[in-house]
């Protein structure tokens, strides 16, 4: 069950990849997050304009807005593939995953993010998880 699970890990990042190629200079993204300071400071700034609004500043989430992101087992759990194709996507009130009934917009209503954007995000997002 395990090699499945990776072999269709790996089949969803290869075909991310493939499609994020497609647009180029998006900052040169490998499609993984940067751990660094660096990173993670730019992540907050994204984070503290956009997410905040339905995330919370302390990505806590706010009722009937967004998720708590900082206990979050779908952030947790995810790759940084996974994480940026949730973004970029959203999900929609009527999506399968939804268990709020409130929609995250794709790419959280502001077209202009770019993947390395979102990567700086993931990245800021994994330094407030809080671990279990
Ligand atoms: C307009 C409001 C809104 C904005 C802006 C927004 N989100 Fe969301 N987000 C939501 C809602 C609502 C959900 C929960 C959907 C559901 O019920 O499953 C959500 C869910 C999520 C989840 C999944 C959490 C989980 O445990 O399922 C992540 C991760 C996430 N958002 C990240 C972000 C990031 C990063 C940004 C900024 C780039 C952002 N969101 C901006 C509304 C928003």
């Amino acid at each position: 069950m395990k090699a499945h699970m990776t072999l269709a890990g790996s089949l969803m990042a290869a075909l991310i990849l493939t499609a994020g190629c497609g647009g180029g200079g998006d900052g040169g993204t490998d499609g993984s997050s940067d751990p660094s300071n660096a990173s993670v400071a730019a992540g907050k700034v994204t984070f503290s304009k956009i997410c905040s609004a339905c995330h919370g500043m302390d990505g806590k989430g706010m009722p009937s807005l967004g998720k708590d992101i900082t206990t979050s087992t779908f952030v947790a759990s995810d790759t940084d593939e996974q994480l940026l194709a949730f973004i970029k996507e959203g999900r929609a009130a009527d999506h399968p995953d939804n268990t709020t009934g409130v929609p995250m917009p794709p790419k959280a209503g502001d077209p202009t993010l770019t993947d390395a954007k979102i990567l700086e995000v993931i990245a800021y997002m994994r330094s407030i998880q809080v671990k279990p």
